[in-house]
């Protein structure tokens, strides 16, 4: 145990937590939400969102990684042996969002070159889907291996076991501490670019006018949840595991209050930049903003593109773009992937080299291989659904519940955080905890299975089969292989995890 890495400080973690949260969501997401959950009146069930689950959620998080210093597995297990299985769940979840991720970084890599001149020609969307991606359309897994995708892939993958070798403080830490000042740096530029063309002033009219019949519709608070949640970073197991590489003394709940206003800063930054780009096309074209309204591949794939090729200067402002979603994926992409090595390590006693090979090395060749391929794009797409809404929302749903009715551990991580930190918890955290999350997430979850089970997934559906393979064969593959693999002995752990309880004993509060 000795041997567990550790954040050289807490700006070193406080960087490494912002560079997993600021990532493709801030920039492709939060944009389009925030015009659909309103525009301006959106701010009320963000910030309420933010305040009632996503800050408290992210203390707790902290408190159990800190608490238990373990990656997600070991935590929970330490807590209560028969818990182990969520950290595994966790686990797989990493891993599934893992290799899609790396690829959307692979194809913005990609775009960074095909911004200098232009090369997608007039129809962004055909020269995306067919002559970038090379999509047969249909749902078949044969097809060749599209080497434009699957060359800056192996990069992606390359470069991100090298940082995850260099380990937490040399490798992550210090990346995030190059790369974000830099992607704040570059995404200025751009936002200072974007708000010059005409047309911008509109934009940011459409995204700000706040249209407050919004705020009765409860799908706009589910969305503004569902934004947090994902925009935070939570429920991955990420912020367990950083935690767990936390100095005994580090003021928890000061570093999440940073680490969630950066966030909420930065998605901001995201609005703007992206509302005045969108300003700008509309008038471009002569139509309402509202026409050209895109969020995620259809705004970063194909109206980017789009405006690129419109703009004065449109190459410069398609390199900062692309170099931005670039700098954003890498340093949330190694936060996930840290989850799952971290875990391989401590139950199976590997050291780090062996953990970033075997593991890392496992999931690099699962991405290059199924998604360079002719189905990729649909892979892509239901592995994100399910992986989402059903992993990420269920996770967070089981450890509240298990936390707060389950085990009724909330007292103790209360007291936890309070002897660390600066800002203390108390009855409302833990009120909001038992109360509000699990009703909020609950009420996500089986909405969307609803809503899934009833109308299958897709624009247009996908065969059955496709969906009942990698999205809930994989969804319920991943709590099998969970529950094998908390089967399975420690090869470290259990004796430290024993000794550990022991000590905790008299302890104990
Ligand atoms: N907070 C991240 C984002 O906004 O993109 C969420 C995330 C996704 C983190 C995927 C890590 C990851 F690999």
């Amino acid at each position: 145990m000795s041997q567990r890495q550790q954040f050289k400080g807490r700006s070193a973690f406080i960087f490494a937590a912002i560079g997993s949260a600021v990532g493709l969501g801030n920039i492709w997401r939060f944009p389009y939400v925030a015009y659909e959950g309103g525009g301006g009146a959106f701010i009320i069930p963000y910030l309420t969102a933010l305040l009632t689950a996503g800050i408290p959620l992210l203390f707790l998080l902290y408190a159990i990684g800190h608490k238990y210093r373990g990656s997600a597995p070991l935590s929970f297990r330490r807590m209560s042996r028969g818990t182990e299985v969520i950290g595994w769940w966790q686990v797989g979840i990493s891993f599934v969002i893992a290799v899609y991720y790396a690829v959307v970084i692979a194809w913005a890599i990609r775009y960074v070159g095909f911004s200098a001149n232009q090369a997608w020609g007039d129809d962004t969307v055909s020269f995306f889907v067919d002559d970038f991606l090379q999509q047969s359309g249909d749902f078949g897994m044969g097809g060749g291996w599209v080497v434009a995708v699957g060359v800056p892939l192996i990069i992606v993958w390359v470069f991100t076991l090298v940082v995850l070798r260099a380990g937490i403080q040399n490798g992550i830490a210090r990346l995030s501490q190059v790369f974000i000042p830099l992607l704040v740096a570059i995404f200025i530029l751009l936002v200072i670019q974007a708000l010059r063309q005409p047309g911008a002033a509109e934009g940011l009219n459409a995204l700000f006018t706040p249209n407050w019949a919004a705020l009765k519709d409860s799908s706009v608070w589910v969305a503004a949840y569902g934004q947090i949640f994902f925009s935070l970073s939570i429920a991955f197991g990420i912020m367990i595991t950083y935690a767990a590489h936390l100095k005994r003394n580090t003021n928890l709940t000061g570093s999440g209050l940073v680490v969630a206003f950066a966030n909420s800063g930065f998605e901001l930054l995201a609005g703007i930049g992206v509302f005045s780009a969108l300003g700008f096309m509309a008038q471009a074209q002569g139509v309402q903003v509202a026409e050209v309204v895109e969020s995620g591949i259809g705004l970063a794939f194909f109206a980017f593109p789009q405006i690129v090729s419109t703009m004065p200067g449109g190459a410069v402002f398609g390199v900062l773009f692309f170099v931005s979603l670039v700098l954003a994926g890498i340093t949330s992409l190694v936060s996930i992937v840290e989850v799952v090595i971290d875990a391989f390590e401590d139950k199976f006693n590997l050291n780090r080299t062996a953990s970033v090979a075997l593991i890392g090395g496992l999931m690099a060749v699962v991405s290059i291989l199924l998604f360079p391929t002719a189905t990729g794009l649909n892979l892509l797409d239901v592995t994100d659904h399910f992986a989402n809404s059903f992993g990420i929302v269920g996770a967070g749903l089981t450890i509240v519940i298990l936390l707060s009715w389950g085990l009724r551990r909330l007292r103790v991580m209360s007291a936890h955080l309070n002897e660390v930190s600066s800002f203390k918890v108390g009855t409302t955290w833990m009120v909001l905890l038992t109360v509000i999350t699990p009703l909020i997430l609950g009420f996500m979850f089986i909405s969307e299975l609803v809503d899934t089970i009833q109308n299958g997934y897709g624009e247009p559906a996908m065969p059955s089969w496709y969906v009942n393979t990698f999205g809930w064969g994989m969804s319920i593959g991943l709590i099998v292989i969970a529950f094998i693999l908390a089967a399975l002995p420690w090869r470290r752990g259990v004796v430290e995890a024993e000794a550990y309880e022991l000590s905790q004993k008299g302890a104990n509060r």
